[in-house]
């Protein structure tokens, strides 16, 4: 009888029940594609510490990382479907979701460098963009940075010519297969959980990954040469349902929002610290082959790639685009 009525049963009967004892009220399960150590794994953990801490153990923040639970294919439907409450998909996967727009980010040689993006995801447009995510049935909660991305394969990718022949895996995004097919390689679009596997078995020969990401997938151990492009942005967006938001209480939807902005924050300085300790690593690792472009090199890239953004404005949007480009002028 007691174990049937459980904690409640005992406070009834004036027993004490520690705080910490109480089964979580609300659980948020949080699914993402990375490791555990990476940038995004670090802040969705950050998260679940803060938030079982402000709500002393009544609000429930669950993890799943590595594509445990889903993956690029199916976390999208999940979160519709309520079967996750939480996602931080790359920004590179939104314009498969009905929202062209997103891609803007995945404009090879757009930025220069993260305080460029930071005005962009942390000014008025990156304001209007989460905004637009509730088209597709999404609430925007908030940017974080991954970083930029460099490209590896078993030659070094110095120049358009290297890339000819080369199948690179992308993610579902037109941009990066439009900028693929420019540098002159195949573009294969693949899940992130199945890149690794994929390379190990020469279905593809190569990707495009921040450090990070390299090295937690062990990508070292698949890929002989790494070049230092930093071609291109990857960031992401933390995505909830409205269904599950608007279900929360104002006080409880001011927590998760609070929390989440110091863990985006956190992220963020994460992210560009680990990008500097992953370069460090990179180039100890003794069998992998580093390539630094020089500045005529990554000019030539840069030409080649230059083309896609000529031919995406209208899929991103001119007006955006001029936004974007006057934000980081
Ligand atoms: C990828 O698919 O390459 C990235 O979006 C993975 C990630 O979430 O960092």
């Amino acid at each position: 009888l007691l174990l049937a009525s459980g904690l409640a049963g005992l406070a009834a009967m004036g027993v004490a029940v520690p705080a910490q004892a109480a089964r979580p009220e609300l659980l948020l399960r949080f699914s993402h594609v990375v490791a555990a150590g990476t940038p995004k794994g670090q802040m969705a953990l950050h998260f679940q510490r803060l938030v079982a801490q402000r709500s002393a153990g009544r609000i429930r923040v669950e993890v799943y990382p590595d594509s445990q639970l889903y993956g690029d294919e199916d976390e999208l439907e999940a979160l519709k479907l309520g079967a996750v409450e939480l996602l931080a998909p790359s920004l590179s996967k939104f314009g498969q979701a009905g929202l062209p727009e997103f891609e803007v980010f995945d404009l090879p040689f757009l930025f220069d460098d993260l305080a460029q993006v930071r005005r962009v995801t942390q000014g008025p447009v990156g304001r209007r963009l989460l905004e637009r995510l509730a088209h597709q049935q999404m609430v925007g909660l908030g940017f974080m940075d991954g970083s930029f991305k460099q490209m590896s394969a078993n030659r070094p990718l110095r120049a358009p010519a290297d890339f000819k022949g080369l199948r690179l895996r992308v993610q579902a995004s037109r941009v990066l297969v439009a900028q693929m097919r420019a540098l002159g390689a195949e573009p294969v679009v693949l899940p992130f959980g199945e890149t690794r596997r994929a390379l190990a078995r020469r279905v593809v020969d190569g990707a495009e990954n921040p450090l990070a990401n390299f090295l937690t997938q062990g990508l070292q151990a698949v890929q002989t040469d790494l070049t230092l492009t930093r071609h291109g942005y990857l960031g992401y967006a933390v995505v909830s349902h409205p269904r599950f938001w608007d279900s929360l209480s104002a006080a409880d939807r001011a927590l998760l929002r609070q929390a989440l902005a110091e863990s985006l924050a956190f992220g963020n300085r994460l992210s560009a610290e680990l990008d500097r300790q992953a370069l460090a690593q990179v180039l100890d690792l003794p069998r992998l082959r580093v390539h630094a472009l020089s500045l005529p090199e990554r000019a030539a890239l840069q030409r080649t790639a230059q083309a896609v953004q000529q031919n995406f404005e209208q899929r991103v949007g001119h007006g955006l685009l001029a936004e974007v480009r006057g934000a980081i002028a």
